[in-house]
């Protein structure tokens, strides 16, 4: 049998996932440690067999009902304004398959989320990205050197950033979204984490009405703690989310999917309960690594972005030996740690400093 006829850019690639452990404590994906509560899981359990009642009629492909439900989580924006698929993942190669494409171009600041490059690849779309500060924010001159020379359809910024934690400032925002109308780009705000930060700081959802280019990602996989059942959203100007639509494979949105996650939008102040303690906990997580003599990013999300190691290598296999899995991004000298239980987080900073002695 001669050769598959694989495309000759996926030839020697490996499938994109992190390292997986079956006893290990998973604080390598950035999951939220609790999971819903049973009585919300069972409502969903119901609200899925009755959605499923007529299987044999495909759903509903425009998702009306739960587009609807996600405008009012929102707030300030409509049905319209709202697009759904499965996990933000989904949502974003929705958005490279409309904006970008062959001969075009997608910008985004390292380090940031390792997805992106491979959504560029399967739209044939030329991933650039531009160096952050040392303080993981964006560099302006730099930034608008890369807009102006490269010229992208396609801007991505997330916000907090994977894997620093990081906010993009609200000022930082308006000379962004500014600058990329300037060169008929969309920007895109991947706030993935984004009911993680602090009630005091500003979401860009709240900004996507003023711009006609400003797209912002959100998803029920984290905050939310419903990673497993895959839905994620897009804020956007109406014009957008009909170029969306315009990608999407027909039904790509079960039956199942739309009826669980509108129960969980229902209890969304219940689903976001454990915020807060996640919050006091990464707190005192980035204080206790900071006393091992670690540098710990200023973090609005549930993960802390920690450098200072010798040898993060090193560090990573000896905590993954001793049942912890943390996550190696970004470059060498690093590490991600997702923000457990408080049980899991004293034991993993006990481990660590056991790893760290001389
Ligand atoms: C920055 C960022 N965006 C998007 C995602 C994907 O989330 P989803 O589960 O909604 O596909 C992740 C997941 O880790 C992420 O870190």
């Amino acid at each position: 049998m001669s050769e598959l006829p694989l495309r000759d850019d996926l030839r020697g690639m490996e499938p994109y996932g992190a390292p997986v452990s079956a006893s290990a404590v998973p604080l390598n994906v950035n999951e939220n440690p609790y999971a819903p509560p049973a009585a919300i899981v069972e409502e969903m359990g119901r609200a899925v067999a009755s959605a499923l009642v007529d299987a044999n009629r495909y759903p509903d492909r425009e998702a009306t009902q739960l587009r609807a439900a996600l405008a009012e989580y929102v707030g300030g924006v409509s049905a319209a304004n709202i697009w759904a698929a499965n996990g933000s993942n989904e949502v974003m190669q929705h958005i490279f398959g409309a904006f970008g494409g062959p001969g075009r171009v997608a910008l985004s600041f390292s380090p940031t989320y390792s997805m992106y490059p491979q959504y560029a690849r399967e739209t044939f779309t030329r991933f650039v990205t531009v160096p952050r500060r040392a303080d993981h924010s964006l560099d302006r001159g730099v930034v608008e050197q890369a807009l102006f020379g490269e010229r992208p359809s396609i801007v991505v910024v997330a916000s907090p950033n994977n894997p620093t934690g990081t906010l993009l400032g609200s000022d930082e925002l308006s000379w962004l979204v500014s600058d990329c109308a300037g060169v008929g780009a969309i920007l895109v705000v991947d706030e993935a984490y984004g009911e993680f930060v602090s009630p005091t700081r500003h979401s860009a959802t709240q900004s996507v009405l003023q711009y006609g280019n400003l797209v912002v990602t959100r998803t029920l996989s984290k905050a939310f703690g419903l990673a497993a059942l895959r839905l994620g959203y897009a804020v956007a100007p109406a014009g957008i989310v009909d170029a969306l639509r315009l990608v999407r494979l027909p039904y790509h949105l079960s039956a199942a999917t739309q009826a669980a996650a509108l129960v969980a939008l229902q209890h969304a102040d219940t689903m976001l309960g454990p915020i807060p303690t996640i919050r006091a906990e990464r707190e005192q997580l980035a204080v206790a690594l900071e006393s091992l003599g670690l540098n710990v990013a200023a973090s609005e999300a549930n993960f802390v972005y920690v450098s200072g190691f010798a040898d993060s290598h090193r560090v990573f296999s000896e905590l993954l030996d001793r049942g912890y899995l943390v996550r190696e991004s970004g470059p060498p000298g690093n590490l991600r740690i997702s923000v457990g239980t408080p049980q899991q987080n004293r034991d993993l900073i006990q481990q660590l400093s056991e790893v760290l002695e001389p």
